[in-house]
């Protein structure tokens, strides 16, 4: 009798182990329950975006990651690795045909929030080639296909995507130098400025399209943010890429139709435009 209890107590503490290996491995691999949403995010190699594709993936969202390099970036494989449920995607926003290949690819995948962050900040001397008396008209193309007409192809590519999953959110990753209501300090960063005013005023323009399949359209100004990539020393004040994101994604989860069209911190709050 005792040996039997004693047996069926082995047999019972083995099989507590092995289920405790299974369910941190499905842990570990994205497997412990069907993801809770798909996230798209642009450029998602660093910065906000790997920041974004991380905490999604730690959430048990299905993250597909894109970014445009010739190559998988480290950053992405390693995540890639560590998550089942992320999957990585090439799709540089300046090549349209890029951005419908991925779409066609994709045509299946219902997307819940397509999240617009990919942009560019400092190509040439912002001080220099960026600022008033001393502008490089030729950098303005670059940053206006980038930061306003890419997230804007995208949105148009995907919006049958966003509009067929259940949760229907574009997310664009603007920032308050795109705010026109308040002079700014300088006269610098124009053209990046510009960009961000214009992926305003492009976002709230597809409003009335969005609405018709029930997809909400929504700014962010994260912050300004020390993502530890291109700034190698942190400037007092910058905030840290993990904490931004984490308030967005939970402003994001918060977000009904009733916020289409606006222009928000990342805590939810209404940003001037
Ligand atoms: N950091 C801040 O303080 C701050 C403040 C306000 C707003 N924002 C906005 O937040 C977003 C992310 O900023 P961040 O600080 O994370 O910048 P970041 O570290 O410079 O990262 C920018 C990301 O965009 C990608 N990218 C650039 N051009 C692209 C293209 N043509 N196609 C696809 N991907 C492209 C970059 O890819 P590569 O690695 O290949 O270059 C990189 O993954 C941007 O839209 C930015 O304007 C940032």
């Amino acid at each position: 009798m005792k040996s039997s209890s004693f047996k069926i107590a082995v047999v019972a503490s083995g099989l507590a182990v092995a289920l405790a290996i299974v369910a941190a491995l499905a842990i570990k691999y994205g497997m412990s329950e069907a993801p809770v949403g798909t996230v798209l995010i642009t450029g998602s190699n660093r910065g906000i975006g790997l920041e974004f594709a991380t905490q999604y993936a730690a959430k048990g969202w299905k993250v597909i990651a894109t970014h445009r390099g010739d190559t998988v970036p480290e950053s992405l494989k390693s995540l890639a690795d560590q998550y089942a449920s992320v999957s990585v995607e090439r799709m540089d926003v300046l090549r349209h045909e890029e951005i419908d290949a991925l779409a066609a690819k994709l045509k299946d995948t219902p997307i819940d929030v397509l999240i617009n962050n990919a942009g560019i900040m400092n190509t040439g001397d912002p001080a220099v080639a960026q600022t008033f008396g001393t502008l490089d008209y030729t950098l303005f193309d670059i940053y206006m296909h980038t930061n306003a007409l890419g997230p804007l192809k995208v949105a148009e590519s995907f919006l049958p995507h966003v509009a067929a999953s259940n949760l229907k959110k574009i997310v664009n990753i603007s920032s308050s130098s795109g705010k026109v209501s308040q002079p700014p300090h300088h006269s610098g960063n124009m053209w990046y400025r510009a960009s961000k005013t214009a992926l305003n005023g492009l976002m709230v323009t597809i409003v009335p399209t969005a609405r018709e399949v029930n997809v909400s359209v929504t700014m962010f100004e994260p912050g300004w943010t020390w993502t530890g990539q291109n700034e190698k020393n942190r400037q007092p004040g910058q905030l840290d890429a993990a904490q931004v994101v984490a308030e967005m994604i939970e402003t994001i989860e918060g977000l009904t139709l009733e916020d289409t069209g606006r222009f928000l911190m990342r805590d939810g709050d209404t940003q001037p435009w």
